[in-house]
């Protein structure tokens, strides 16, 4: 596995194989030797990764009597490390820390085979994974909440597809429920030859509105709209097709956000399992996980433990619970997810905990087989520390806010007067890139288990970890090539005939810090935290800079003339955006060449 020669290592991983090997020859008769390797500080004194294995291994020597120094245990694992073309050396230090200094050799090479190969994922077992987001529900606007759902789905989807796994992603969409009753006879009222011809219906929202003031007021309204619930799931024709002309409405709005943003979802909404619905029903009740609870139906998870679900309401309707049950059985037996990922805010945690318990006991999920997640994130509040909302109070709708996103963004790069240096075209191309951008890098950079503000002050900021930032850093980065008058060309050039030199201590550490990449995406794999890659991104971006600002890549002389080309350092920073392109386009980022 070490000499692989896939340009992306894994290399906490690596380590992590050369360690345990070392530790299973040094301590033979420990059964599961515990295997730490972090990253070392940012003292150079402490190398660049470090063992951590000495301190545990006393502790479980010493419950069976024997008595040995972390220290000494850590120069015996020293002792058995074989030979490795990624280290340099190791030392231990203090209580028994095993620190891990990189070859240059081995950094440098690997440098040169992504400037060659472009960036390949490292390796890992490909799966299955059906990721489950956006979905917003039909004539209720898409708010901010699912705003936050897309574009953290659309980057755990990239990222998993870049990795070689094959993604699914879904959206499910609430399009089925007893609000379709109202919203029918609402329509039937308002547009009385809708099958003739489609309704123009122009805002939804306030559509629904209407018809819940009426329903709320109107018994008579409200008895007709039960009524055409009833004909609706019997599928009675011109009920089927005023449900249709509602969704459709609704799919023309989503999807105009969706093409906004860049994503690419299937619809598979909560109407796609009706079958399944009543099949899973029948299942369960054969099976005799239903129970009879004041007329429903209901399902525990573990008996008597938390809330049970509601699989089917006492006038026999079905339920949210009842979709997902439907559609986690589906999604394991028919798509053959060896993975379902689901995206919503934190509060529905314990609905999912509640669907996967409940998809257990029935025997349709098994955890030790299957992996599920719930990327439950927070709210997102306005600068007053509220629920983002309108001045009036009413939801933000979505297509609003990327519309003052445009704006605030095209003045932001007005501001830096860049309307002058720009074609229109070029300009428009960077409006767009710093108004997504800022949006979508706003929500990911932040750990999304937390609430957060939502302030176009703040994520238009151009210093600090922001998209504005980072956008302006990458197209600076791409023009020092440029600069030093060389050729696409001349670059490829350049990677076959020059090597890379890392002897300077920045240009060192920003080749170490490229490296890293592979452990970032990992690491996101297992914990599902996106900020980790936003701050990593920042950190390469930094380190760039660092560099930048010690190592001359181009002199010029006082007239301005180029006297000297590093190529080297050149090659250095072509591989720097590389890594940087490819972070940004896991986080769906479209960074422009001029802004
Ligand atoms: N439509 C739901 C909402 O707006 C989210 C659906 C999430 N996915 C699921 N399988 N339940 O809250």
């Amino acid at each position: 596995k070490l000499s692989s020669s896939n340009n992306m290592d894994n290399l906490q991983q690596l380590l992590s194989e050369i360690f345990e090997a070392a530790i299973k020859s040094a301590f033979p008769d420990l059964p599961d030797p515990p295997v730490v390797i972090a990253l070392s500080g940012n003292n150079v004194k402490f190398g660049d990764y470090q063992c951590n294995s000495a301190l545990p291994i006393a502790n479980i020597l010493k419950q069976s009597g024997q008595k040995c120094p972390p220290k000494d245990i850590a120069n015996k694992i020293v002792a058995h490390v074989s030979p490795s073309p990624m280290i340099e050396k190791l030392e231990v230090a203090g209580a028994g820390f095993i620190n891990v200094f990189l070859s240059k050799t081995y950094v440098t090479e690997k440098l040169s085979l992504i400037l060659k190969n472009g960036i390949q994922p490292p390796l890992c077992d490909k799966q299955r994974v059906l990721v489950d987001f956006s979905s917003p529900n039909v004539a209720k606007e898409m708010h901010v909440g699912h705003l936050r759902s897309t574009i953290i789905g659309d980057s755990v989807s990239r990222l998993l597809e870049f990795l070689g796994h094959h993604v699914i992603r879904i959206n499910h969409v609430g399009d089925w429920g007893t609000q379709f009753g109202m919203l029918i006879a609402h329509l039937q009222d308002m547009f009385p030859d809708y099958q003739q011809k489609s309704p123009p219906i122009s805002d939804l929202q306030a559509f629904y509105r209407e018809s819940k003031t009426r329903f709320d007021e109107d018994p008579e309204f409200k008895k007709r709209a039960y009524a055409c619930v009833v004909k609706l799931q019997a599928h009675e024709p011109s009920y089927l097709q005023a449900w249709n002309l509602i969704c459709d409405v609704s799919r023309k709005e989503f999807q105009k956000v969706y093409e906004r943003l860049g994503v690419k979802i299937t619809e598979r909404g909560e109407s796609f399992y009706q079958k399944l619905m009543e099949e899973i029903v029948k299942e369960l009740e054969q099976k005799g996980f239903l129970e009879e609870d004041e007329g429903r139906k209901i399902m525990w998870g573990e008996e008597g433990v938390g809330i049970p679900l509601t699989i089917v309401k006492s006038d026999g309707g079905f339920t949210y619970d009842t979709s997902d049950m439907a559609a986690i059985k589906h999604r394991l037996e028919e798509d053959k997810a060896d993975w379902i990922i689901y995206i919503t805010d934190a509060g529905q945690g314990t609905h999912f905990e509640n669907i996967w318990k409940c998809a257990e006991r029935a025997g349709i999920l098994n955890r030790k087989v299957h992996r599920v997640d719930h990327i439950g994130f927070g709210v997102v509040l306005g600068e007053d520390k509220k629920k983002l909302k309108t001045r009036s109070g009413d939801t933000i709708r979505l297509c609003d806010l990327l519309d003052e996103g445009l704006r605030r963004a095209l003045d932001k790069l007005k501001d830096k007067n860049r309307h002058q240096v720009l074609t229109a075209e070029e300009l428009k191309k960077a409006q767009e890139s710093v108004a997504y951008g800022c949006i979508k890098y706003a929500d990911l950079s932040h750990n999304l288990n937390n609430d957060y503000i939502f302030s176009f002050d703040k994520m238009l900021e151009d210093k600090g970890n922001t998209a504005v930032y980072l956008l302006y850093a990458y197209t600076r980065i791409c023009s020092i090539a440029r600069n030093a008058n060389y050729t696409p060309e001349k670059v490829k050039e350049l990677i076959n005939a020059v090597s890379i030199s890392l002897d300077h201590e920045k240009e060192w550490k920003l080749g170490k810090v490229l490296l890293r990449f592979p452990d970032v995406l990992v690491k996101i794999t297992q914990d599902l935290l996106l900020h980790h890659l936003c701050e990593y991104l920042y950190e390469v971006a930094v380190s760039f800079t660092e560099f930048y600002d010690s190592c001359y890549c181009i002199e010029k002389d006082s007239s301005g003339d180029i006297i000297k080309v590093d190529d080297s350092r050149i090659l250095l920073t072509e591989v720097t955006a590389m890594i940087m392109a490819k972070c940004f386009h896991l986080l769906g980022l479209n960074p422009v060449s001029k802004m």
